[in-house]
């Protein structure tokens, strides 16, 4: 158990920016002034402890990475859904800025390992969940509460599948999001007289004929690196199909398969038409360019359907469209953030109250919209949702389900972290023999077996 978190550990660098967690609390007693120099001296610190007022009421810690720009709208929401229902349980909102828990995995390792755990935390469901938090025992199971909300048969069952390990289910998902998505300007394609391409070949077609005319076709912005890890793996999609693209995390294909390298070679011929400073940007940055017209397409998962569409007013189907990733038409690359309850912490009952309200239809009709999701359940109002929003409900149903490499679910985290640095360095070197190479190795290191 203690080796498989030093796993988690190792794979995660913390920084100094981690200090720059935004836990915020609308609490007045929470902001109270810290003790003043004079309750150190030894005649205070023998005086009887008085209880501070506010000790006693209960809290519950929610930690998440959703701050800011397209991340954050949909959680505030559901806490004040929550305050709402249970204004007597005082919020604390632990969120650490950084797309895709860049900076919060770190920061959420360090506080399990230290004692220190928040109420409920973020976590994707698959691997990222079952061989990390569970495989070390960290987590409580949620079959009571399942059991108590009549959840079993109200979400779908890949989805429980997805968030359950020996008969135990172990978080609440929130929400699905897709992940193999161009979300394109419309302006850019109506007055270009272009079609949203479906294929690899339409893609080069498209977005020569954008560079030809001056218009950078595809905006990226990998300042954190699983921006790009995405868009690779998008690709390694489009090329093996959905069944094969399986078999790469379960290690039935492997990383040094003639595809793979043909993928890379695909992703360096797309990269060939990104905006020169996407190093510098992070994905909001990029989802920006298209949305002020500086760019045509972004690969990107449809919380930049939740950017476009909340924070920057945007209308689907006006002003930005949608086409699944070359090639991946039929197949729905799945992200779905689901939150898990520390074993060690304090006061489960009052978190499984807050699991409550985000597993119900309400909540979840709260969130995803903003969000830009769709909801995790399968009873939830379709009427809250826009055409993006009720598009993607209908093609979940349709479509075969993938699970993404770059958010957790379909590979552990130390072969995600191995991934993102190889790709990175892909990114500027362009070396695909060095690249398959280094994720067959990644592979082989991670015990990605059957
Ligand atoms: C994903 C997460 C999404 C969104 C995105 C960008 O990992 O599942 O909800 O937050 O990162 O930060």
């Amino acid at each position: 158990m203690k080796r498989k978190l030093s796993i988690i550990l190792s794979t995660v660098t913390l920084t100094g920016s981690l200090l720059t967690a935004c836990s915020s609390s609308t609490n007045e007693a929470k902001n109270s002034p810290a003790p003043s120099a004079a309750a150190n001296t030894p005649a205070a610190t023998a005086a009887p402890a008085t209880p501070a007022p506010a000790a006693s009421k209960k809290q519950v810690e929610i930690f998440s990475w959703w701050t800011g720009a397209g991340e954050e709208a949909g959680l505030q929401g559901l806490i004040k859904l929550f305050k709402d229902k249970y204004p007597d349980i005082e919020v604390i909102n632990a969120a650490v800025a950084g797309g895709a828990g860049t900076n919060a995995k770190a920061v959420l390792a360090s506080r399990m390992q230290g004692g220190d755990p928040p109420s409920a935390f973020q976590v994707h469901g698959g691997a990222e969940l079952n061989t990390g938090w569970v495989a070390a025992g960290k987590v409580s199971p949620l079959n009571d509460l399942y059991d108590k909300e009549g959840w079993k048969d109200k979400f779908p069952k890949d989805l429980v599948d997805m968030v359950s390990k020996d008969g135990n289910i172990y978080s609440v998902p929130v929400n699905i999001h897709r992940g193999n998505v161009i979300f394109y300007n419309k302006k850019i394609f109506d007055q270009n007289g272009l079609k949203a391409p479906t294929t690899f070949d339409e893609f080069i077609k498209v977005a020569d004929a954008l560079k030809a005319k001056g218009i950078t076709p595809l905006a990226l912005g990998d300042k954190e690196p699983w921006t790009a890890t995405m868009l690779f793996e998008n690709v390694l999609l489009g090329e093996f199909g959905a069944d094969d693209y399986k078999k790469l995390w379960t290690g039935e294909i492997p990383f040094d398969d003639a595809r793979v390298k043909k993928s890379l070679e695909t992703f360096k011929k797309m990269l060939s038409y990104v905006n020169k400073d996407h190093a510098a940007r992070n994905w909001q940055d990029a989802a920006q360019l298209v949305a002020k017209g500086e760019a045509a397409m972004n690969n990107m998962g449809d919380w930049a359907k939740g950017y476009f569409t909340t924070d920057l007013k945007l209308k689907a189907n006006e002003d930005f469209g949608w086409v699944a990733s070359p090639n991946t038409d039929g197949t729905f690359m799945v992200v779905t953030d689901t939150f898990a309850l520390p074993k060690d912490s304090k006061d489960q009952a009052t978190a499984k109250e807050f699991l409550k309200v985000l597993g119900s239809v309400e909540g979840q009709d709260v969130f995803n919209p903003l969000k830009g999701s769709i909801p995790a359940r399968v009873d939830a109002d379709t009427s809250k949702y826009d055409v993006y929003g009720k598009t993607t409900i209908e093609d979940f149903k349709k479509s075969k389900l993938t699970p993404s490499m770059a958010h957790g679910s379909a590979a552990p985290e130390g072969f995600t972290t191995q991934a993102n640095q190889a790709i990175n360095i892909f990114v500027t070197q362009g070396d695909v023999e060095q690249t398959a190479k280094a994720l067959k190795q990644a592979q082989d290191a991670n015990g990605m077996k059957k």
